[in-house]
């Protein structure tokens, strides 16, 4: 075990990492196997501190009989649960997701007491995982998250072992993985005007966090807290001396499509004047009496944005000249 540690990770960081491990190493029973094949009442007493941990077997004892679960785990990330000993052995290796299995190992057709994904409920799938994974911010929110409400659980994109990705141990890359239940999306990002996400330049996780958000559709807050779209778009961001309130306010949305669509630049609209007039009274672009000229779209038409240019905000025009 020590000697595929070293394998791994690089010299100084193995030095760093082992440290702790050897320290350790001495102290702890060599053989959590032995411990809980062969021991006797007075060392289990002895042990009573650790007592459940004879019902441990260590990842060691699955091997000659689950060979390709255990290159899964041992080629996986996973393999580093059983670095940090501190939580003992619930949380190391095999068992810290199929629970105690000594009883197992000594008797296979017993099964009783191992955790069965496949036939777990979404929530308690959840709920494993999460006794590790709930520390960073990124996934505390799926247990109550869209997914997690509608028992799409971490294993639904995350396989420990049959992962076809090894980047996040996904079960497909993106946005196979989202398509595979969001077929419909997939047309969006086939319209004229798209982001392109089926091209691989941009991911839905870009701007979705599929573990659940604080706001609605699971849409993530650029790193300043604003709208996901300011990640990429910083030029529309401002601040502008001359804010457009709609993009302000409303928000990017009141005139684009996010995904895709049919219009240039992706707006909602084909026709921008008729955009602009979803806000602003129509009277003001007609030939009515007091109507300025410039504005008179009964005369011909042209695009609002012909003139008002700077459409995101300006810097130098109160109407957007520039
Ligand atoms: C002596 C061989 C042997 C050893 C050692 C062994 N297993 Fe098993 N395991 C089996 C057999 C056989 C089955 C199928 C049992 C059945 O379906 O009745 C099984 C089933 C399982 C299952 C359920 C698989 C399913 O299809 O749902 C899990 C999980 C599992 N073992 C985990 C472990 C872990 C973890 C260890 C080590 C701590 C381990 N096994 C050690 C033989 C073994
Ligand atoms: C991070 C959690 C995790 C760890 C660690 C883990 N497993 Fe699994 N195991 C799963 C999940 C989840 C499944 C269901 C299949 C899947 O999604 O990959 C599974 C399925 C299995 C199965 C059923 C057959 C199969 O491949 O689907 C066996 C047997 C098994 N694991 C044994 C092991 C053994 C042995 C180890 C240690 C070498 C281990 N597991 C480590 C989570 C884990
Ligand atoms: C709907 C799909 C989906 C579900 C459900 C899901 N994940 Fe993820 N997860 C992803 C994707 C996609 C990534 C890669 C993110 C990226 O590319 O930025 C990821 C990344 C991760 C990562 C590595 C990156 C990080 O943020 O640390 C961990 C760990 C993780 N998920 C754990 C979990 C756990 C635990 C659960 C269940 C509680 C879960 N995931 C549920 C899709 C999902
Ligand atoms: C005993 C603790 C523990 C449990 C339980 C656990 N994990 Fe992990 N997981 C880890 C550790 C440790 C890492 C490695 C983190 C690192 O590399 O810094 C990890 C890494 C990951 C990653 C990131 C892989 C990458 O490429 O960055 C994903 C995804 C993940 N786990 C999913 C799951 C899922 C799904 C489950 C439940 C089936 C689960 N984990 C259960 C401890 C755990
Ligand atoms: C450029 C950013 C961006 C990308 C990339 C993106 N989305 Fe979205 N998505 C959004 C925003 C913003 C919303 C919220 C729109 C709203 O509130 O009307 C949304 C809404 C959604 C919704 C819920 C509303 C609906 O239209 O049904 C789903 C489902 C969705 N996206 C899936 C995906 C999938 C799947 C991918 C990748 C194939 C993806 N998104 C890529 C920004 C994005
Ligand atoms: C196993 C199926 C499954 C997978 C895989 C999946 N989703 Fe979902 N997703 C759902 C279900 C079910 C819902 C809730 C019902 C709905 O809105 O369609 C949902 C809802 C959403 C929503 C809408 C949230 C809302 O508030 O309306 C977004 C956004 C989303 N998923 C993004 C993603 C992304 C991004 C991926 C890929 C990383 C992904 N999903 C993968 C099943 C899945
Ligand atoms: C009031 C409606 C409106 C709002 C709100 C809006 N846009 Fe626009 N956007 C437009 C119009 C109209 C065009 C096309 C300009 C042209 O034809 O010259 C455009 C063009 C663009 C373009 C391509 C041309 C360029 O200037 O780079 C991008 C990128 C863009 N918008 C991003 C955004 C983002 C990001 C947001 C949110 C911060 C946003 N837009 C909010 C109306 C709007
Ligand atoms: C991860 C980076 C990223 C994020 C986040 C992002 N975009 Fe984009 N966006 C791009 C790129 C790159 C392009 C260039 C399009 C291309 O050629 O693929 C683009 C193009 C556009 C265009 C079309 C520009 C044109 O000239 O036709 C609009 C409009 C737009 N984005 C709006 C948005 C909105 C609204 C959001 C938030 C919901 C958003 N973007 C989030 C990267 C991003
Ligand atoms: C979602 C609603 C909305 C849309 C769509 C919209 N606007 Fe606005 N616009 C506003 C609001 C609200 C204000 C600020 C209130 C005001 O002064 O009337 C504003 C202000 C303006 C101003 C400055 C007004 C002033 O008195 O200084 C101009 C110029 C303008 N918009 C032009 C446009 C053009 C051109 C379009 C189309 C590309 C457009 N707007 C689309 C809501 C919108
Ligand atoms: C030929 C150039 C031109 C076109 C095309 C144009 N505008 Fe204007 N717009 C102006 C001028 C000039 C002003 C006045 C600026 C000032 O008072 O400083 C103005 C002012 C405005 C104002 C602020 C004052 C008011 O009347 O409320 C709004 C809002 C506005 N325009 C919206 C639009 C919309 C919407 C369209 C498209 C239907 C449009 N404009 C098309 C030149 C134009």
């Amino acid at each position: 075990m020590l000697h595929s540690t070293a394998s791994r990770v690089p010299p100084l960081l193995a030095a760093v990492l082992l440290l702790p491990v050897f320290a350790l190493a001495q102290t702890a029973p060599k053989n959590p196997t032995n411990a809980s094949a062969g021991a006797t009442a007075t060392q289990q007493k002895a042990a009573s501190k650790t007592d459940a941990a004879s019902n441990y077997a260590g990842s060691e004892a699955c091997k000659t009989c689950h060979a390709a679960e255990y290159k899964s785990w041992e080629d996986s990330p996973h393999w580093k649960t059983t670095l940090d000993t501190k939580q003992g052995p619930s949380h190391e290796g095999c068992e810290a997701c199929h629970g105690a299995a000594a009883s197992h190992v000594s008797d296979p057709t017993d099964i009783s007491k191992l955790f069965l994904f496949e036939k777990a409920s979404p929530k308690d799938i959840d709920a494993r995982c999460l006794e590790c994974h709930a520390g960073g911010t990124e996934h505390m929110n799926t247990l109550h998250s869209v997914h997690g409400e509608n028992g799409v659980s971490c294993i639904s994109c995350h396989s420990p072992h049959h992962a076809t990705q090894a980047q996040f141990l996904l079960v497909k890359a993106q946005p196979d993985l989202c398509y595979t239940c969001h077929l419909a999306k997939k047309a969006e990002f086939e319209m004229p005007f798209h982001h392109r996400v089926n091209e691989g330049l941009i991911k839905c996780t870009d701007c979705h966090n599929p573990h659940g958000t604080e706001g609605p559709k699971q849409v993530r807050m650029a790193s300043t807290q604003d709208a996901v779209c300011f990640k990429c778009h910083t030029d529309k961001q401002g601040p502008f001396v001359y804010e457009h309130a709609a993009v302000k306010v409303d928000g990017c949305e009141s005139c684009h499509m996010v995904h895709g669509g049919p219009n240039p630049h992706m707006l909602k609209v084909s026709n921008v004047n008729l955009l602009c007039l979803q806000c602003h009274t129509t009277s003001s672009f007609s030939s009515a009496p007091g109507a300025p000229s410039f504005h008179n779209q009964a005369t011909f038409f042209q695009a609002c944005t012909l003139c008002h240019v700077a459409i995101h905000g300006s810097n130098f025009s109160s109407t957007f000249f520039q």
